[in-house]
């Protein structure tokens, strides 16, 4: 084999060393490049005779021929392989679930006062929002509740500034303060309608009230059943002879229906509000599942006081009827079997996805 074989096959073996551009690029240059080996061959042909020269020259033009060739071969070579690395590492798989965005869902209590609406809606009751902040004569003393009262004491009511001494404000004990509310509204709807313009209590033509008031309540309270924010939802129903019969009938459907249990047992067990008389709590019994036969309290109730049905505005020898009070949050406890009052509270992600 002579020199110039001998320099073809060593460039071949260089480039097909080199693995990156960079090394490719060096190696070219010891056979192509201004000092090469190639190039210093191709200096020496001055020194040679004509003829001589001659058959040399053609024979190292054809060994540069030979360089090229190679160092383009393995130019190719190298630029396919970064490519074929670049699409490895951007390559993409397509069998992999989605990254999706993270999926929000109601607060289990809003779900639970969702099913409140839908099963009283479905029992012709419309639903009425109030405010947090109310004057102490909505809160109590439209509510027949006397001024030494203990639940007006500063001990278990959040009293708020901006009220006067003769009109404290507060923040609502009790969703309570929405049977007057609406009652009065509900009123002067009724008078307009007649057209009537008095002052008196009303005795006239009326539709029935049948109304829920969820919402938002405060205490000064706090364990794991009590949170000094918690949530009550109201109701009222008066018409001419709306009776205590009534309200079992009614509640029962609603909590046979809310607990998706046919046998679910109620209790009106006598008990005292100022707003209501007589008054009861409502307990209610599970014949099956972890709760069943112990007795729970889910809500006060009682036949609406005639001084009530006054500060609705109605004549209480021609309206009469019934209101409870229930606790959602007590109620979410049960149809899920949380036990900490404060889980719903807290914000956990970990707690409230399992809601979804
Ligand atoms: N407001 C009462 C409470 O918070 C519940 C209740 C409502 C009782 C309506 C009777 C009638 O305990």
């Amino acid at each position: 084999m002579n020199d110039l074989d001998n320099l073809v096959q060593s460039a071949r073996a260089q480039f097909a060393q080199a693995t990156t551009p960079q090394a490719l690029e060096n190696a070219k240059a010891r056979f192509l490049g201004k000092q090469g080996a190639l190039t210093e061959r191709m200096k020496a042909l001055a020194t040679l005779a004509p003829d001589e020269r001659k058959a040399q020259g053609a024979a190292i033009n054809e060994a540069k021929a030979a360089i090229e060739a190679a160092l383009q071969a393995r130019r190719a070579e190298l630029a396919e392989a970064e490519l074929q690395r670049q699409l490895q590492a951007e390559a993409l798989d397509v069998t992999l679930p989605g990254r999706q965005r993270g999926q929000g869902g109601l607060h289990p209590v809003t779900l639970t006062l969702q099913r409140i609406e839908a099963i009283f809606g479905s029992m012709g009751f419309e639903v009425a929002d109030g405010p947090e902040i109310e004057t102490d004569w909505f809160n109590f003393t439209a509510l027949n509740t006397p001024a030494d009262h203990p639940a007006r004491s500063m001990h278990d009511t959040f009293y708020v500034e901006g009220g006067t001494p003769e009109a404290p404000l507060l923040l609502r004990t009790h969703t309570s303060p929405m049977q007057i509310r609406h009652a009065v509204q509900h009123v002067k709807r009724a008078r307009a309608a007649a057209g009537d313009t008095g002052q008196g209590l009303w005795a006239g033509e009326m539709p029935e009230i049948r109304v829920i008031a969820p919402g938002r309540t405060y205490r000064v309270d706090s364990d794991a059943t009590h949170s000094p924010m918690f949530h009550q939802c109201e109701g009222l129903w008066i018409g001419r002879d709306v009776s205590f019969k009534d309200l079992k009938v009614v509640f029962t459907a609603f909590c046979r229906a809310f607990f998706e249990d046919d046998e679910l047992e109620l209790r009106f067990r006598p008990s005292f509000f100022p707003f209501t008389e007589p008054s009861a709590e409502i307990d209610i019994r599970f014949t099956r599942g972890p709760l069943a036969g112990r007795w729970l309290e889910v809500a006060g109730s009682g036949q609406v006081h005639p001084n009530v049905v006054r500060n609705m505005g109605l004549d209480p020898e021609h309206f009469i009827g019934f209101a409870f009070g229930m606790g959602p949050d007590r109620l979410t406890m049960l149809r899920y079997g949380v036990g900490d009052l404060r889980l719903f509270f807290e914000g956990d992600l970990r707690f409230l996805a399992q809601f979804r």
